[in-house]
């Protein structure tokens, strides 16, 4: 009885209760289409808190509990990377609508499996993608629609801080979902070919700082830098076109998108034979576009609710969350290559 009735409150279990799972069980437990019913964490400690302020919330130290007792119409996988695929799994298996944390799983196949088994039951599935949700990303989303920037030149994101840092996956698995989401969302293409250098620093065997080329169908080239080993912490989004630059930093609070309308591109033509331009350089306008303040999760939530109720696909669909580890596979090869 899940979806059709639009008074009935959907009834949703968290599994992973970690830094960024307690957001969730905040926001669906004040989520008006919500019934918070379940957690399940091994760590006890962090369930007693979830007792302390929800005290009608079940809790559960073992996911396989929560998803065979606790009445939940779907689930929110927010573990760690490396056990997203079988916890996911294990809840569509029971006829559980799934929400899963990014990095969607840590093969295609594996993402694959999961969009097969979706489909096969006619399940909601959605990766996590938070910054599809952003007001920011949004409004650059609108932006560009308009042709604001003009012809795209490049894309430049930076994702830079000191930690966390994770024990079972690389800091591009951890850091850059965020960037490639955003580039596979905002372009609408994947990258035809991808360039990548990284270092581990830390001595772990796995890299925590890595810099990734990327080349589009369209000629749109990209960049994206991540590290958790960085003292400057930096979040940052830049797009470069030929009518304006437009430039996203999320820890601007007060200014999180700034347009300038500033550039270069090829003016008069000197020689048609050679194919020779005068370039022109523009000066122009910064504009900083007023943006929504909403929580990107509590939209992102929404989402989900939503999709189920009216069986629609979410925008960030397990398709995108796909494609954004097909990426994330093709930059692991292009650093073994390296
Ligand atoms: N979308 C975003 O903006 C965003 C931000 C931060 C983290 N994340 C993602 O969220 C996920 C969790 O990250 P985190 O920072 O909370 O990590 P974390 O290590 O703080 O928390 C993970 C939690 O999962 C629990 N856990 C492990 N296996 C479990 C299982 N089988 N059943 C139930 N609980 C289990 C652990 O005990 C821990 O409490 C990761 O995939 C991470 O990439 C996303």
């Amino acid at each position: 009885m899940t979806t059709t009735n639009q008074g009935h409150r959907l009834r949703v279990g968290v599994i992973g209760c970690g830094h960024w799972g307690k957001n969730y069980v905040r926001v669906l437990a004040s989520s008006a289409g919500v019934e918070l019913v379940a957690v399940a964490d091994p760590a006890a400690d962090k369930l007693a808190s979830v007792r302390r302020t929800w005290p009608g919330v079940a809790t559960f130290t073992d996911h396989r509990e929560l998803i065979a007792s606790a009445g939940c119409e779907a689930v929110v996988v927010a573990t760690i990377a490396s056990t997203h695929h079988a916890v996911a799994s294990a809840a569509l298996e029971a006829g559980l609508h799934a929400l899963v944390e990014k990095p969607f799983t840590l093969t295609v196949r594996d993402a694959s499996a999961l969009i097969r088994k979706a489909e096969r039951r006619r399940l909601t599935l959605m990766v996590a993608h938070t910054f599809l949700y952003n007001p920011s990303v949004r409004r650059i989303q609108a932006l560009l629609r308009e042709g604001v920037a003009g012809d795209i030149y490049y894309l430049k994101a930076r994702r830079t801080h000191l930690g966390l840092i994770r024990e079972d996956v690389n800091a591009i698995w951890d850091l850059a979902p965020h960037d490639i989401s955003m580039f596979l969302h905002l372009l609408g293409e994947t990258p035809r070919r991808i360039q990548a250098v990284g270092r581990s620093v830390l001595k772990r065997g796995r890299e925590d700082a890595a810099f990734i080329n990327l080349e589009f169908p369209s000629g749109i080239i990209g960049s994206v830098v991540v590290s958790w080993a960085d003292a400057n912490k930096e979040r940052c989004l830049d797009i470069v076109g030929s009518k304006a630059r437009i430039a996203f930093d999320d820890l601007n609070t007060l200014e999180p998108v700034r347009l300038f309308y500033k550039g270069v591109g090829p003016g008069e033509s000197l020689d048609s034979n050679f194919g020779e331009f005068k370039y022109l350089v523009r000066d122009g306008d910064i504009v900083s576009p007023k943006i929504d303040v909403q929580e990107p999760l509590k939209i992102l939530c929404d989402d989900f609710v939503g999709a189920i109720r009216d069986h629609r696909q979410p925008v960030s669909d397990a398709r995108l969350g796909r494609d954004v580890v097909a990426v994330l596979a093709r930059i692991d090869a292009a650093l073994r290559r390296s």
